[in-house]
């Protein structure tokens, strides 16, 4: 926490726990440590500013401590007003310049009190009057975006970790030992990004219920902290048999992703997963489905983001949700950041309207940084449907290595996707259904269509008051949904075309072309040479 190399005299603290806060005070009044940021024969000024109380400061000897109010008159009742904290800021800035001292200024927690220091912090971190006396500027803030650009260049910004790994190993043994109970070493690393006070009721909840200290206790206190931080967060149900078909693509996300991260030995070589995984496809093609599947596949958190949610119309906005996007998700690794329509946030630097200030721009480079991050721990997941909108930076290989296909499903997909919401996902009874059949006469609908397929027939079947669900019913539902499939064919060849260009695993592509093909006899010669051709298949 010295001032190192850098220079500048202003802190800023980003951390919004309690017990950081109080370690900052017991530093800051520390004899030792005023020794070493001062020099010695001084009498130093200890200041604490806090926008709810005004500015005490301490008068504590080595036998009693004491912080007393400075501010002759008290503050408004409304605490939060900018005014109060300019006129502490004001007598800050005198004391300052004046003394050697050490201020700091606690609960910046809204944008109008940034706002309202960010003048003098400028002003602070190069004046020669600090500087010269080597007085010390702390803010702490929970969120260091809240102040602009320019001021948090001028400023040094730590960021002190919710918890050490030390800090947390101690606390986790210490609860074992008195509850004579074992926990699996994994914790220690899983509980990542929570505050000592959040691990400790996380442990003690786990402890009353279930006698033992386990995982799933960590994970879910964790979710519910990185939803209480804004973000929608999902807890995947559904695996790998609630997606229909695509084996050949869940064997390889299986092997290439899943079986990776667990593997020591891929560890000992330094090589991880892939960290940045796109999924782009046709609208309703299970993108969204896939990623949520591999969470839970994995085992991690699933904080899912839409890229809209992150897209605000004010002037930093969108920056400063980037970079608290990307805080949590780091906090919370290893964990699955899922980006569904990633294109609004990377799009192509010709396809930026002309309106746009370059907010958008600024907002994607810091993503773009976040994503090649060799120290980056987090698994990120994006979905596009227009791949070819995407800024070739933004999904180069180190921020996005695989860049996966998914195709509409094949025949075999198609049959077992009416399998998995009929008889896995939903509970809907069927009577001489044939599902090839159905698979023959949906040529090139996507997974989603299939779904709505299903649910009409059993809506037409509950109408009639069916108790099964009967191909008649599944007639009456084909003839509800139409689908053209020449527009579809012409999809159908512009997307192999795209993907052959853009996925990173051709061979990927390849098999699952091939495989396509050699599913579809059922369609008819002029439907398979239609297909064959679209897909650029002999
Ligand atoms: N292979 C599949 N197996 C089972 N269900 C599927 C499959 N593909 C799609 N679905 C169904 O379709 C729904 C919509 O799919 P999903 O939202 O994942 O598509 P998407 O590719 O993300 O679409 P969009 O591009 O519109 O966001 C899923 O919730 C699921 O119920
Ligand atoms: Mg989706």
């Amino acid at each position: 926490m010295r001032r190192k190399d850098q220079m500048s005299t202003v802190i800023i603290v980003e951390s919004e726990d309690e017990k950081r806060v109080q370690q900052l005070k017991e530093f800051i009044i520390d004899p030792n440590v005023q020794k070493l940021l001062f020099k010695e024969e001084e009498d130093i000024r200890v200041l604490w500013t806090d926008p709810w109380e005004g500015i005490r400061e301490y008068v504590g000897t080595e036998h009693r401590q004491n912080w007393q109010r400075v501010q002759s008159e008290s503050p408004s009742p409304f605490p939060m007003m900018a005014s109060d904290l300019t006129t502490s800021i004001r007598m800050l800035d005198e004391i300052l310049k004046k003394d050697p001292s050490i201020a700091v200024i606690a609960n910046v927690t809204k944008q109008e009190m940034a706002n309202a220091i960010s003048t003098a912090l400028l002003n602070w971190s190069c004046h020669p009057a600090l500087i010269e006396n080597l007085s010390t500027v702390f803010v702490i803030t929970p969120d260091s975006a809240l102040f602009d650009e320019y001021t948090r260049h001028a400023c040094i910004i730590v960021s002190p970790p919710y918890s050490t790994e030390d800090e947390r190993k101690e606390l986790l043994s210490k609860i074992a030992k008195e509850f004579k109970l074992r926990y699996d070493k994994i914790l220690i690393e899983a509980s990542q990004g929570m505050t000592l006070h959040d691990l400790e009721s996380a442990v003690l909840s786990s402890i009353h219920r279930k006698n033992a200290i386990e995982l799933d206790a960590i994970t879910e206190t964790k979710m519910e902290l990185i939803r209480k931080r804004g973000y929608e967060l999902v807890y995947p149900r559904y695996t790998w048999k609630n997606i229909g078909g695509y084996g050949t693509l869940k064997t390889f996300l299986q092997e290439n992703v899943i079986n990776i991260i667990r593997d020591d030995v891929a560890r000992k070589w330094g090589v991880g997963a892939n960290r940045g995984i796109l999924l782009f496809g046709p609208p309703g093609t299970g993108k969204t489905l896939m990623g949520k599947v591999m969470a839970k596949e994995l085992g991690l958190p699933f904080i899912q983001v839409s890229a809209e949610s992150i897209f605000r119309s004010f002037v930093g906005e969108t920056e400063r949700a980037v970079k608290t996007l990307t805080r949590v998700v780091e906090e919370n690794a290893p964990c699955i950041a899922f980006i569904d329509e990633i294109d609004q946030l990377a799009l192509r630097r010709d396809a930026v309207v002309s309106t746009d200030s370059g907010v958008g721009r600024r907002a994607q480079n810091l993503l773009m940084t976040y994503l090649g991050d060799d120290e980056r721990r987090s698994i990120v997941v994006g979905a596009t449907n227009t791949p070819e909108q995407l800024d070739e930076a933004f999904i180069r290989a180190g921020r996005f290595d695989a860049k996966i296909p998914l195709l509409w499903p094949d025949s075999e997909a198609r049959a077992e996707i009416i399998k998995v919401h009929t008889s896995i996902t939903r509970n809907i009874p069927l009577k001489g259904v044939d599902l090839d059949k159905l698979a023959a006469k949906t040529l090139l609908w996507s997974g989603a269509e299939i779904e709505l397929l299903c649910t009409t027939a059993a809506r037409v079947a509950r109408a009639k008051g069916a108790e099964e669900v009967t191909m008649a019913h599944f007639d009456a539902a084909l003839s509800d949904l139409v689908i053209n499939p020449e527009q579809r064919m012409d999809d159908l060849k512009k997307f192999v075309a795209q993907a052959k260009r853009f996925t990173s695993s051709t061979q990927l592509l390849e098999d699952q072309v091939k495989e396509f093909v050699k599913r579809e006899k059922a369609v008819g010669k002029d439907r398979l040479q239609a297909l064959k051709e679209a897909m650029g298949v002999e």
